[in-house]
């Protein structure tokens, strides 16, 4: 994408009540659920600050707790233990400076494509020509312009992701969350979106959490990269990466790059070894 109106963006989020960036601190939180087998323990101890602009990356072995701790981040669960603000507010529900792209899409199956993506700056009253132009504009991005007017059945699974993750940027979230959001997706469709979604990030410098399987997505999109160990999860490692702002180097080059290699392999070997049994 070349011609990105995302000046245009920046113009209008400061008119859109948008909730200005501010530092997540997430202090020793601990989280278990409740099941009918008794407390299944989660999370044990993570702290982490994640401050305005970062770009965290996620990864661990399945069930270490990436999907738990990005809900707590969410408000959608409220932690056992430790406490989680975001500027000087305690994190206790949902609000719109958080966007969240989850595992499965999940789109309003009575409304068009077109109008899932507009539902967000309808719902803040933007004028109808600045939700006609978000549309057009994060539909372009995930290339579905042509499926506008289409249903959400109507539409593969990768592609209904796809519509959620222009749903959510059309909100002009100041945190990201993205939950596996290119996990379905085919291998040039999510490099293609990882490229835009830096594009977005380094206009917006909104802070985005990101959680991946994939090492090779991490180091290409991350400033940091978090390893989680085997359930309960807690932070194994926490790297800074500097790749995604690299913005001279064509994305292929940064891929094939030796530097890029090496951190990529430490991540794997991390993984790896954060799943081994004692
Ligand atoms: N609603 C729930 N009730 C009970 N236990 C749950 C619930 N959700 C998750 N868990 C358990 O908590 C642990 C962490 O789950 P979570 O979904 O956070 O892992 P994850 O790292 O996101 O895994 P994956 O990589 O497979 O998505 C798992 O052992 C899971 O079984
Ligand atoms: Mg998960």
């Amino acid at each position: 994408m070349t011609s990105n109106p995302l000046s245009r963006k920046s113009e209008t989020a400061s008119t859109s009540g948008v909730t200005p960036a501010k530092r997540l601190v997430i202090d020793d939180v601990s989280f278990s659920y409740e099941t009918r087998d008794g407390l299944v323990e989660a999370l044990a101890k993570i702290a982490l600050t994640i401050e305005p602009g970062e770009f965290i990356c996620c990864v661990g072995p399945s069930g270490c707790g990436k999907t738990t701790l990005l809900h707590l981040i969410a408000g959608f669960l409220t932690p056992t233990t430790g406490t989680m603000t975001l500027g000087a507010t305690p994190v206790r529900q949902p609000g719109p400076d958080r966007g969240v792209v989850f595992q499965q899409p999940t789109l309003y199956p009575w409304m068009t494509v077109a109008d899932n993506v507009a539902f967000g700056p309808r719902m803040r009253h933007l004028p109808k020509e600045e939700q006609r132009r978000r549309v057009d504009h994060y539909l372009q991005l995930v290339g579905l312009q042509a499926f506008a007017q289409r249903a959400p059945y109507e539409l593969s699974g990768g592609m209904q992701q796809r519509v959620a993750i222009a749903r959510v940027l059309a909100n002009d979230p100041t945190f990201l969350l993205m939950d596996e959001p290119f996990g379905a997706l085919d291998a040039l469709t999510r490099e293609r979106l990882q490229e835009e979604l830096l594009k977005i990030w380094r206009a917006t410098r909104s802070a985005v959490f990101f959680i991946t399987h994939s090492a090779e997505e991490a180091v290409f999109l991350a400033t940091r990269v978090i390893v989680m160990s085997a359930r309960p999860g807690r932070i194994l490692l926490d790297r800074k990466v500097g790749f995604s702002r690299r913005v001279g180097m064509k994305p292929r080059e940064i891929r094939a790059d030796q530097e890029f290699i090496a951190v990529r392999e430490e991540i794997i070997e991390r993984i790896y070894s954060s799943e081994e049994t004692p």
